[in-house]
């Protein structure tokens, strides 16, 4: 599966596009260097899923929690040094709870990702468009 993002005022047409064919999976990885539009294009999922409140844990500064029509959580490892803080937040709880995960930074934990996790790469093309694979 292929959706480009031409440029910001079509994302929420990309995002749609993305919500049709999530399927039955719940944990999405979000690949792609820094800067490529993993955040951008994660938050206007979740807006289009009817996410009305961001709520983020002081103590976690690496997940966000979004309600709306279900709950939501979306984590950001980069800032992640050891696997140890991964556990430490309990990610079982998140990542095998059914509800929706999005998840920057992936490749941080891929010892832990769950098998069943979507894959999804966002590159940045020279005319600045997003291309967004998986
Ligand atoms: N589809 C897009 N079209 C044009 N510009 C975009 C698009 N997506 C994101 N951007 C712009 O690119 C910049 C970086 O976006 P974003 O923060 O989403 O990247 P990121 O992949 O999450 O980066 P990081 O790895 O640092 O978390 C922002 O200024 C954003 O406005
Ligand atoms: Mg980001």
């Amino acid at each position: 599966m292929e959706i480009r993002i031409d440029q910001l005022d079509n994302i929420r047409a990309a995002a749609q596009e993305f919500i049709k064919n999530m399927g039955q999976a719940r944990v999405f990885a979000f690949y792609g260097k820094m800067g490529a539009g993993k955040t951008t294009f994660v938050k206007a999922i979740c807006e289009e899923l009817g996410v009305c409140d961001v709520i983020t844990s002081p103590t976690f500064a690496i997940i966000n929690e979004y309600e709306g029509d279900e709950t939501i959580y979306h984590f950001d490892f980069y800032r992640i040094k050891k696997l140890e803080e991964v556990y430490d937040m309990g990610y079982e709880d998140y990542f095998y709870s059914g509800a929706l995960c999005f998840i920057e930074w992936p490749e941080l934990i891929e010892e832990i990702l769950p098998d069943d996790a979507v894959r999804v790469n966002i590159t940045e093309q020279q005319d600045g468009s997003r291309l967004v694979t998986f």
